[in-house]
């Protein structure tokens, strides 16, 4: 979807130049409402992570997930605190390895830390003992939009396999670690029909914490909840989500005999739909029966075409700040970077699609829908192109949120 009218775009493409990321709040705080029902919704923000975005979440009261070091500095520079919050960590640290530095902060901080490997227990426990810590299981299944998004299942590098979790339970122990909570997270753009069984796993691992005398406090569901990126793709029915999830949250309540708070780990359904990319058409060619539209948006900005075959909405606005209409043409859209994957019609394996689009113009305006979501945090200075800017629209009024890089900066870091 995209929550701007053209002239808005347009407006903001004239001052802040294209290409250009441009947020709504207003979606992103829909989308956190609709999540309300779990004890914690903790934002995975790996799929935006701009402080002003966590500033936003945090002022929703919704926690954070952390997968780097980098993104720790940005979960404290954002106001999360390291410690609790209503019983509930601000920020955990999920990963399958602890490198020396991230180690060294954690056990610092005394982030809590979700574990996906065997190892990090031995290695936490070793400088930071009392250290509260998540284990993060791999259930033996998974599912994702793509391979690449899968994050279960023997080919899958992440989470200590469910058959593990005896050996890591004696390992929390014998480290003196603080058992927090049993987390999951089998992939991203998760098909729900497996749903049921996978409740079903985080209560048959949490029969096995018990039956081994340890106790827990809170479950995580993980993250993975998709939005309806094509047109007649269903928006995910949350409270059907929640009802599955706070049954099996009952039924560990009731094993372990106290409460057990359920958290819950988007990134994409809390961003996805509040966000667009705008780039300028700058030239339009046809070569055999193919018409290619060129925009000043490559993949160094936005990945998902080029890595995953991923689909997004398109629209083109004229330069005067209307919708383009007039009869449609198969039309294939790509950037300026030096290779032939950069196209942002493609299907998955890279084979290149065309999308039906009035005749584009060069000055015309490409919006790019859906892009709130591991858009900008999956950019690169792939070809020396400096980062993009993003903007923040709040109750109608936009905000600089991210100025553009500069390549004098790029070139900054090679002077040693
Ligand atoms: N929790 C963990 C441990 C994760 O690894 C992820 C995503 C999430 C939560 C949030 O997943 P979400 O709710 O956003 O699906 N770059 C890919 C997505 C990769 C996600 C990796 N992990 C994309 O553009 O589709």
């Amino acid at each position: 979807m995209n929550p701007f009218t053209p002239d808005t775009l347009a407006s903001l493409a004239r001052t802040h130049g294209t290409p250009l990321w441009v947020y709504d709040a207003a979606t992103i705080e829909r989308q956190v409402a609709a999540l309300r029902s779990f004890d914690v919704i903790r934002f995975a923000q790996k799929a935006n992570s701009n402080t002003h975005i966590l500033r936003l979440m945090k002022r929703c009261g919704v926690a954070v997930d952390s997968v780097s070091l980098g993104e720790i500095e940005r979960a404290l520079a954002a106001g999360f605190k390291p410690g609790e919050y209503n019983g509930h960590a601000e920020i955990v640290f999920t990963a399958d390895l602890l490198d020396r530095t991230t180690l060294a902060r954690v056990a610092e901080l005394g982030v809590p830390v979700n574990c996906g490997s065997i190892d990090m227990l031995d290695q936490l426990g070793s400088v930071s003992p009392g250290h509260p810590v998540w284990l993060r299981i791999n259930p033996g299944f998974g599912h994702g939009h793509s391979n690449k998004t899968n994050t279960g299942g023997e080919h899958s590098k992440h989470g200590i396999w469910h058959g593990d979790l005896p050996q890591a339970l004696a390992r929390v122990s014998a480290n003196g670690l603080k058992l927090v909570g049993l987390h999951m997270h089998i992939g991203s753009g998760v098909d729900y029909s497996h749903l049921q069984e996978v409740c079903g796993a985080m209560v048959a691992l949490v029969r096995t914490v018990k039956a081994q005398g340890l106790d827990l406090q809170a479950i995580s569901s993980g993250g993975g909840l998709s939005i309806p990126y094509q047109a007649g793709e269903p928006q995910i029915d949350t409270a059907h989500y929640f009802s599955l999830w706070d049954a099996a949250r009952q039924e560990i309540a009731t094993l372990l005999g106290h409460p057990v708070a359920l958290e819950i780990e988007p990134g994409r359904y809390l961003v996805a739909e509040s966000g667009v990319l705008v780039a300028e058409v700058r030239a339009v060619k046809d070569q055999g029966s193919a018409r290619f539209v060129l925009v000043d948006a490559g993949f160094s900005d936005l990945m998902r075409p080029a890595m995953y075959g991923s689909y997004h909405g398109m629209e083109l606005i004229r330069a005067d700040g209307t919708a383009a209409t007039g009869p449609v043409l198969d039309t294939v859209l790509g950037g300026p970077l030096c290779e032939s994957g950069d196209v942002f019609t493609q299907g998955e394996g890279g084979v290149v699609l065309t999308r039906a689009l009035p005749q584009a113009q060069v000055g015309d305006l490409l919006v790019i829908h859906d892009t709130g979501a591991y858009g900008a945090s999956m950019s690169s200075n792939y070809n020396t192109r400096p980062l993009i800017p993003e903007v923040l629209v709040e109750n109608g009024v936009p905000r600089l949120i991210r100025r553009k890089q500069t390549v004098a900066e790029l070139l900054a870091l090679e002077v040693v």
